[in-house]
């Protein structure tokens, strides 16, 4: 793969080691292997919950999507609100960040890229705030989509939001069937949401039955907005569909994914619980939300596949180069040795900007005038590297030609299978979150007792 490059030569494991262990998957990779061969384009079915590595393949369901997107899109969209939260809107907001960069919520929406718009928690002064932009920016429903994006359908930040504002937009454009078709709903088809919504006759859009949230990114979750705001998703799943290749090679050295996932697990036996994803191109910090939660909720478990008591877990947590060297370093470098590091970087050669030849304050930094800023920050991850070396801290490094749909696609589908064999040498269950239903159905059960007057 000539666009990303994985170096592996700054851990603490010895490769020996990482063989031994990465051979006791090799009947994981095969069963990996064989969902993937089984793909069938004519009759898609997502029934292994490994299965959400055919999502790039599937072009039936990426044709079915982007009719839904034709029939929504007008000339005058400027806002796509997502109302959706975890797995329904971290892969979108990943992949948007990435190419839009965080600066473009500053831009005024055109019609060209319109703007999305998260809702995710509940948060009066957010939803206030889009209110706001809403009253402002909006004349008419055709500049608006929402798109409520809930696998269970019955989340309750999900739907409070949902309610707030498509009451405020009934009330600020009028109640009518303009409105109604200014919503999608992406759900399971086997959800309650579903019939409601199907009943009330907004627009549908199904999410596989057996694709949850965190690995959904390439389904009608992350795809239908991010076609729709005018990202290249084709290149997107083409990076997907290369890397799931790479991923699925028997050869270590080949398969990222494999190797990736044996050395978070042989640092983790060695005592080191705290995984950092380093990230020295700011506007990614968004992809390190998105695997935060994809290793956070895949690993973190009570019980393992064979029912013992096992109480695992590594706590993701994301770093951003330049920023957090002047914040966390001394932590990272100083503190407990209980960090395994994944560097990613891309160099930004090709949106070069340089600092001026004749500058204000000569003399405080020695030999940056007239340097790309580039090269500066090479300099920044190049001394990082150093100081981990001399410290010995262990990491290893994903290096990106640059930053675009293609290595995007690439990065997640290599995090997702990565986590896939994390999950089988860890012997638990990669695609549940009990506890996260756990929270879910207490706050419901509170909100139903407020209900009632039960409790104040
Ligand atoms: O990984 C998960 O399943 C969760 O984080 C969910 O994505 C999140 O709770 C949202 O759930 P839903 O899509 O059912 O609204």
């Amino acid at each position: 793969m000539k666009d990303i490059k994985f170096k592996y030569n700054n851990t603490l494991i010895d490769w020996d080691k990482v063989q031994d262990t990465a051979n006791t998957l090799s009947s994981y990779r095969k069963h990996l292997s064989s969902i993937a061969d089984g793909f069938n384009e004519k009759e898609v079915k997502y029934i292994e919950s490994e299965s959400s590595i055919n999502l790039p393949f599937d072009i039936n369901t990426y044709k079915e999507i982007k009719k839904v997107v034709e029939k929504v899109h007008t000339k005058s969209l400027k806002y796509i609100i997502i109302i959706g939260i975890g797995g329904s809107n971290l892969g979108t907001k990943a992949v948007l960040d990435g190419i839009r960069g965080t600066v473009d919520s500053f831009l005024e929406a055109d019609t060209k890229t319109p703007k999305i718009i998260f809702a995710g928690t509940t948060s009066s002064k957010l939803l206030d705030g889009i209110r706001n932009i809403l009253k402002e920016n909006v004349e008419k429903p055709e500049e608006i989509l929402v798109n409520v994006v809930s696998k269970s359908g019955t989340t309750t930040e999900t739907m409070a939001n949902f309610e707030i504002i498509y009451s405020f937009l009934k009330k600020h454009f009028g109640d009518s069937e303009i409105l109604k078709n200014r919503i999608v709903i992406t759900t399971d088809q086997e959800s309650v949401l579903w019939d409601i919504a199907r009943e009330n006759k907004f627009e549908l859009i199904a999410i596989p039955k057996n694709i949850v949230g965190r690995y959904s990114v390439f389904s009608s979750v992350g795809l239908f907005p991010l076609i729709l705001s005018g990202v290249n998703t084709e290149q997107l799943l083409n990076g997907a569909r290369v890397m799931r290749k790479a991923c699925l090679k028997e050869d270590l050295l080949d398969n990222p994914a494999l190797t990736s996932a044996v050395l978070i697990y042989l640092h983790n036996k060695k005592g080191i619980s705290i995984n950092n994803t380093f990230f020295f191109n700011p506007h990614i910090e968004s992809i390190g939300k998105w695997y935060r939660q994809l290793l956070g909720e895949s690993i973190g478990k009570k019980y393992s596949t064979d029912g013992k008591e096992v109480n695992t877990g590594i706590t993701p947590i994301i770093s951003i180069g330049s920023a957090d060297l002047h914040s966390m370093t001394q932590l990272y470098l100083g503190g407990p040795k209980d960090k395994f590091t994944t560097f990613v970087y891309a160099t930004e050669k090709s949106k070069e900007i340089i600092i001026p030849k004749n500058i204000i304050f000569p003399g405080l930094v020695d030999g940056m005038e007239g340097k790309e800023l580039s090269s500066v920050m090479d300099a920044i991850f190049m001394g990082t590297k150093k100081a981990y070396k001399k410290n010995q801290i262990p990491f290893l490094e994903i290096i990106l030609k640059e930053i675009n749909e293609y290595t995007i696609g690439q990065f997640l589908q290599f995090k997702m299978i990565e986590m896939m064999y994390l999950a089988s040498l860890f012997k638990v269950n990669a695609f549940d979150q009990p506890k996260v239903e756990d929270y879910k159905e207490e706050t419901r059960e509170i909100l139903h007792k407020q209900k009632n007057n039960l409790i104040f």
